[in-house]
């Protein structure tokens, strides 16, 4: 897609006109339509994670081979990263060895912004730190447009609270940019400590579990991301009691709402293992619907037309006018 950005670090990165565009490819690739892929060439792709993952790294390894590219899982742990070479050095030599783009994940917020006006590789963002992860959002923007339209409604006006750890949630930085372009209001609930520290515009904030799922047409669960917490925040004696999810909290105030959760999911936290269990748990259409999603994104990024990847920008060639005089 022309125009469509090198470095896909924040859903900021993009304009409604590439996420109209990906929403239609998704749908495309997930009905089969069309048959032929729109890439001209063998692609390769690279992933480098440096947290954990289940969904975001295989689904983009699944996304990769459906496309019929190579797929690279680079090692940082046993890479030369270890050995003190930088990151930026390191995707330079993966750009130089023919590889196009590298899907990357790490605990470190905002360090693919310096990528940005010399890109070493083309890079998308696998979720960095508490920063964004663009990828899950655009999926999830793909799942609940899907869910509304299957019930026969239109998806603008919809309110989605997102309930739980928001202030360190990488996915709920991402939702709050994406969905509102998308005509949803968005609500934030859960204990104070998770709420977000600055206001945010258009943003409803909620301490009380009822009155979110009252105003609400969907509920978007998160996890307690303990590993990015500052100090200990033992939540684990009044969560699931005060803001999990369960049937009965959702029968009390007469509204099964459908749930969606980017996972893992923690059953017995966040969630009751019925709700998991039900018709109302979303997560399990996200899943699938991300390996769609992440071949829409890749195949935009490869198209993309940009020129100025890996370059050499320091030319030297002119610093010693006579030396063979
Ligand atoms: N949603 C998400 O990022 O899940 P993983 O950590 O399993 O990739």
């Amino acid at each position: 897609m022309s125009g469509f950005p090198s470095i896909l670090e924040s859903i900021n990165d993009l304009t409604k006109a590439h996420i109209d565009s990906l929403l239609e490819r998704a749908k495309a690739l997930k009905n089969k339509e069309p048959s032929r892929l729109p890439l001209t060439r063998k692609i390769s792709v690279a992933t480098s994670f440096l947290e954990n993952s289940t969904r975001t790294k295989h689904s983009f390894a699944m996304a990769i081979k459906n496309l019929e590219g190579n797929y690279i899982d680079f090692n940082a742990e046993t890479s030369s990263l270890k050995k003190g070479e930088s990151l930026a050095q390191t995707l330079l030599t993966l750009n130089y060895q023919g590889i196009d783009i590298c899907i990357i994940r790490t605990s470190e917020s905002h360090i693919l912004s310096q990528f940005k006006n010399h890109p070493p590789i083309k890079i998308i963002n696998g979720g960095d730190g508490t920063n964004q992860h663009p990828t899950q959002a655009l999926l999830d923007l793909f799942t609940l447009n899907e869910y509304f339209e299957s019930i026969g409604q239109k998806p603008e006006g919809k309110t989605i609270t997102i309930v739980g750890d928001c202030r360190h949630s990488r996915v709920t930085h991402s939702l709050i940019d994406l969905l509102p372009m998308y005509g949803y209001k968005v609500n934030i609930a859960g204990p104070e400590q998770f709420l977000p520290e600055t206001e945010l515009e258009n943003i409803g904030i909620f301490e009380n579990l009822e009155q979110a799922i009252n105003e609400s047409d969907a509920l978007y669960l998160l996890r307690i991301q303990t590993e990015r917490h500052a100090s200990d925040n033992d939540t684990s004696s009044y969560y699931h009691e005060l803001w999990g999810m369960s049937l009965e909290k959702l029968k009390k105030q007469n509204k099964l709402l459908p749930l969606f959760h980017p996972g893992p999911a923690n059953i017995g936290v966040e969630v009751s293992q019925t709700l998991v269990d039900s018709n109302l748990w979303m997560a399990h259409h996200q899943v699938r619907n991300s390996v769609y999603m992440r071949m829409a994104i890749i195949e935009a990024m490869i198209n993309n037309e940009a020129t100025n990847i890996g370059a050499i920008y320091n030319d030297l060639s002119g610093e010693v006018s006579d030396q063979n005089s």
